[in-house]
């Protein structure tokens, strides 16, 4: 059969909400031009994320109805950990509320100041958090991951040279850790081959240094290894699933990824002395270890969307359908980091608006443009994101000025994609007309989700 379908009927619906272009431009003025500060009520296609935003399946909503609340040891705590135990082999699962609670647990637990941890890519809320204790977060992501034209079959693997020479360099005892985001989101939700994940093993071992993945969205990652790496092809997600994890010592997960839950995480790991320390800080500030900040139904949730996250119809609709938009852009000459990724679309904003610099955030004003004329919400991952300052308060551009479209899961179908690409085309088609922006307010870390901007050269946009 050619045509891919969505692997599920739909059940139960929610209307979304129609606004005109004038509304539009009056309501992201309001939000100081940052697509956060929205009222989600005001979106017509909602991409700012694919985090916590999966449709759930009548299975979850019935595993709902049967959580178990109670305060300690509830049952259904032990379906969440015997499910997280099958996917990942590891010894102690211990629940959170969501990805960035086990991230801080297990920095505060491991990081501070003079250790570095070495990732593929760290996430904005890994860096945040490895930071925070003082700790430096340091990026390996191999040469071909860093040019959004390269079609490659994994962009987000680590580059093993430069990581095993930074480990000579920094010396193993102030490497606590070292981890791999897979899929790679913050370099496009590419994914990391099952050789890399597996060379890179074979490294620290060499150090003693433990490995966690950090897991959000391994199952994706599963499906491209299924896919494009030589020897997987015949074997099933899971046991593709298990290998990747037969080689971590640990993970951090948020289940509001690849759990298809609402809200949701945990962090796993072997070692007997980190899990005690990380329960003992988790009692402190998320709640008793069998609950970990969440109530009993999430657990069921998160248990039976792992359960489903792993079967084929589902990865093949998903990747699919992610895989269509950027075809159809491609053919239409919008610049996107290719191929794409497992979750979303990285626009390039660097060569979409060629004539805005960095200091003036080309990325955000393709996302401020796609609100104004489709109602659509994507998010900047450039230099709003991950820029920083120089002593004389001169912006430092990451690599790339990217523009994210994360496609929640189970939640838009095809004439949903049909539309976004009708809008990102009419952007493209009148990008000459784009302005760039400057920010007025900004917090100290994340500024990203609260940062104000203003129009540079204010004109009015074209009709
Ligand atoms: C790769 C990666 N790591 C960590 C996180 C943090 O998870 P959470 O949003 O559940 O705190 C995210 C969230 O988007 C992510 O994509």
């Amino acid at each position: 059969m050619k045509t891919i379908i969505e692997p599920f009927k739909i059940k139960s619906v929610e209307p979304i909400r129609f606004t005109t272009k004038e509304e539009r431009i009056k309501l992201l003025k309001k939000a100081g031009y940052n697509t956060f500060m929205l009222h989600a009520d005001d979106v017509l296609i909602d991409l700012l994320t694919d985090s916590g935003t999966s449709a759930m399946s009548s299975m979850q909503w019935a595993g709902i109805m049967q959580g178990d609340e109670a305060y300690a040891g509830s049952k259904s705590f032990y379906r969440f950990e015997e499910v997280v135990k099958k996917i990942t082999g590891l010894k102690y699962i211990i629940p959170t509320h969501q990805g960035r609670a086990a991230e801080r647990i297990l920095f505060s637990t491991i990081g501070g100041k003079g250790k570095f941890v070495p990732n593929n890519t760290h996430f904005d809320t890994t860096r945040a958090n490895v930071e925070f204790t003082e700790a430096e977060a340091v990026d390996f992501l191999n040469e071909k991951g860093k040019h959004p034209e390269i079609r490659a079959p994994f962009k987000g693997n680590m580059d093993v040279k430069k990581l095993e020479h930074f480990i000579k360099e920094k010396g193993k005892e102030n490497i606590p850790v070292c981890m791999i985001t897979v899929t790679n989101n913050s370099g496009g939700g590419q994914p990391v081959s099952m050789q890399n994940i597996r060379e890179v093993k074979e490294v620290l071992k060499k150090y003693d240094i433990p490995l966690f993945l950090d897991a959000c969205r391994f199952a994706e990652n599963a499906y491209f290894i299924k896919k494009r790496e030589k020897g997987y092809h015949d074997k099933s997600l899971l046991e593709i699933a298990q290998e990747m994890f037969s080689y971590a010592d640990g993970a951090t997960m948020s289940a509001k990824k690849d759990g298809l839950a609402n809200i949701g995480g945990f962090i796993a790991m072997n070692d007997d002395e980190l899990a005690m320390k990380c329960r003992n800080l988790l009692i402190v500030t998320e709640g008793f270890p069998t609950y970990g900040g969440l109530a009993g139904r999430d657990l069921e949730a998160i248990a039976q969307g792992l359960e489903e996250v792993l079967d084929e119809h589902y990865l093949q609709y998903r990747i699919r359908s992610v895989e269509y938009l950027g075809e159809k852009l491609v053919a239409a000459g919008v610049p996107i980091i290719e191929p794409p990724g497992g979750h979303a679309i990285y626009i390039d904003a660097k060569r979409f608006l060629p004539n805005i610099p960095p200091e003036q955030f080309p990325g955000q004003s393709i996302t401020c443009a796609l609100y104004i004329e489709g109602g659509i919400r994507v998010v900047e991952i450039g230099s709003v994101m991950f820029g920083t300052y120089d002593k004389d308060g001169k912006l430092i551009p990451p690599p790339m000025e990217l523009v994210r479209l994360a496609i929640p899961r189970r939640v838009y179908t095809q004439s949903h994609i049909d539309y976004v690409l009708e809008i990102i085309l009419e952007v493209y088609r009148k990008r000459s007309a784009l302005k760039g922006y400057r920010i007025t307010y900004e917090a100290p870390m994340l500024r990203h989700f609260t940062a104000q901007f203003e129009e540079i050269n204010h004109k009015k946009h074209e009709g």
